[in-house]
């Protein structure tokens, strides 16, 4: 009685987010959006109920919800799937079957989920990976970075920067039959801001300066220092992405202080003395004009928060914080931004400053286009705009890796 009851009272709280939660006007498969996007925030209002009582945190609800798509490495008629370890990081290896005449290229996936959720091995990336392997005859790598809050900064970066080291060693290059001057990292969202990061610290390493051919990044995260952005105003309520969620879960990778993530909800989360920062992130400056709309540039609020977090100023978790002489060496890049996203102008700004700084930037900006849609790959949650967005990049790929 009891659980039919929390299930009917669910279902109510579902159809009402449903039919009241506005979803833009231009998008396609509206109903599936309306479903998903209710489905998120309900999720995240039932994570508050569970953290509030003591049942769950709230980044366990989502990261308990990740697991029921996990997948087997099954390989098929094309591919040899291979779950594995690189020293002590799990990795998903994706080998074409197929005899090569030449080395293959490699391709790192990092997967989103906002550090706090996610997987290489769930069924979206699963079917990325997968396709991505075949369509390239590429070797694809999916790395399980480990996870916020119990992993917080930089353990999720420091994943990365191991396992695609490690991999970049001759010998193990020679092991799948990679060939050493066509490597590329890609990555969405949170997986993006990765890919930033790792990309420019290679970069800035000599002993791996030129070792990475290209960077894809997919509506990527690329700063944390200021939450008041025109699209974080104009996409406060999603779709997909909201405010609350999103600062929550980025939040935990820093600390689970709730100080912290009421600052930020605010905007008032860094330090005094941090100013200068905000110049590599302006938006009056680095947005092209039709962005900007009416929006009015207001000042940084610094100093509010007691509590002193290196983190927030730091580059190794918001890649925009670098100034250009260290852009400028970054190689080929593509960036795809998509209008109705949260985190649009991160995007924008990033090739804005690449470009700036000489940077070869590859730039696809998608009007009807949502966040986090390439990972809506399988029924219920399919949408045509994820395959759309898929094939943009890899067709760049097929031209440029
Ligand atoms: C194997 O590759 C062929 C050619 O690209 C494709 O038509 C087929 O669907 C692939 N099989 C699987 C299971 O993906
Ligand atoms: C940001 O840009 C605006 C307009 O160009 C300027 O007035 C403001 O001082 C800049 N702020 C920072 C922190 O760079
Ligand atoms: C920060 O510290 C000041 C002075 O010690 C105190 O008055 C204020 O309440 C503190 N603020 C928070 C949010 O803890
Ligand atoms: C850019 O940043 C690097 C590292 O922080 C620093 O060494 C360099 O002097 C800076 N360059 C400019 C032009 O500010």
């Amino acid at each position: 009685m009891g659980y039919k009851t929390l299930c009917f009272g669910f279902s109510c709280v579902l159809f009402a987010y449903c039919v009241y939660s506005p979803v833009p006007e231009n998008i396609e498969e509206p109903w599936k959006v309306r479903f998903m996007d209710a489905l998120i925030k309900v999720t995240s209002l039932v994570a508050t109920l569970f953290e509030n009582i003591g049942l769950m945190k709230y980044g366990e609800v989502f990261s308990t919800l990740t697991t029921v798509h996990l997948t087997k490495p099954i390989s098929d008629e094309n591919i040899t799937v291979i779950d594995t370890n690189f020293r002590d990081i799990p990795v998903r290896l994706y080998l074409p079957k197929k005899k090569s005449k030449r080395q293959r290229p490699a391709i790192f996936f990092l997967h989103g989920g906002v550090f706090v959720f996610g997987s290489c091995k769930i069924s979206g990336s699963d079917d990325l990976n997968r396709w991505t392997a075949n369509k390239l005859d590429a070797v694809v790598v999916g790395i399980e970075y480990r996870l916020a809050p119990q992993y917080q900064f930089p353990v999720a970066l420091e994943d990365c920067v191991f396992v695609i080291k490690f991999f970049l060693q001759d010998k193990v290059l020679a092991e799948y039959g990679v060939d050493p001057t066509r490597i590329c990292i890609v990555g969405e969202s949170s997986g993006g801001t990765l890919t930033a990061i790792v990309t420019q610290l290679l970069q800035n390493d000599p002993e791996f300066k030129d070792r990475i051919k290209a960077q894809v990044l997919i509506y990527p995260l690329l700063q944390i220092i200021n939450s008041y952005l025109p699209s974080h105003r104009e996409y406060e309520h999603g779709p997909i992405l909201f405010r609350k969620m999103a600062i929550k879960l980025v939040a935990l990778y820093v600390s689970e202080d709730t100080a912290l993530l009421q600052a930020a909800l605010r905007n008032e989360h860094m330090p005094e003395g941090s100013r200068h920062l905000f110049k590599f992130v302006n938006w009056s400056d680095f947005l092209p004009e039709k962005y900007k709309k009416n929006h009015v540039y207001t000042e940084p609020i610094l100093g509010k928060l007691n509590a002193s977090y290196p983190e927030l100023v730091d580059s190794r978790l918001s890649p925009l914080l670098v100034n250009d002489s260290q852009l400028q060496s970054l190689p080929l890049t593509y960036i795809l931004t998509c209008e109705h996203d949260f985190i649009r102008d991160d995007g924008l700004i990033y090739v804005t400053r690449l470009r700036n700084a000489g940077v070869r930037v590859t730039h696809d900006h998608i009007e009807e286009g949502i966040h986090g849609a390439m990972s809506f790959t399988r029924a219920p949650f399919f949408l045509h705009l994820g395959l759309r967005i898929r094939d943009k990049y890899i067709s760049w790929l097929e031209e440029n890796l």
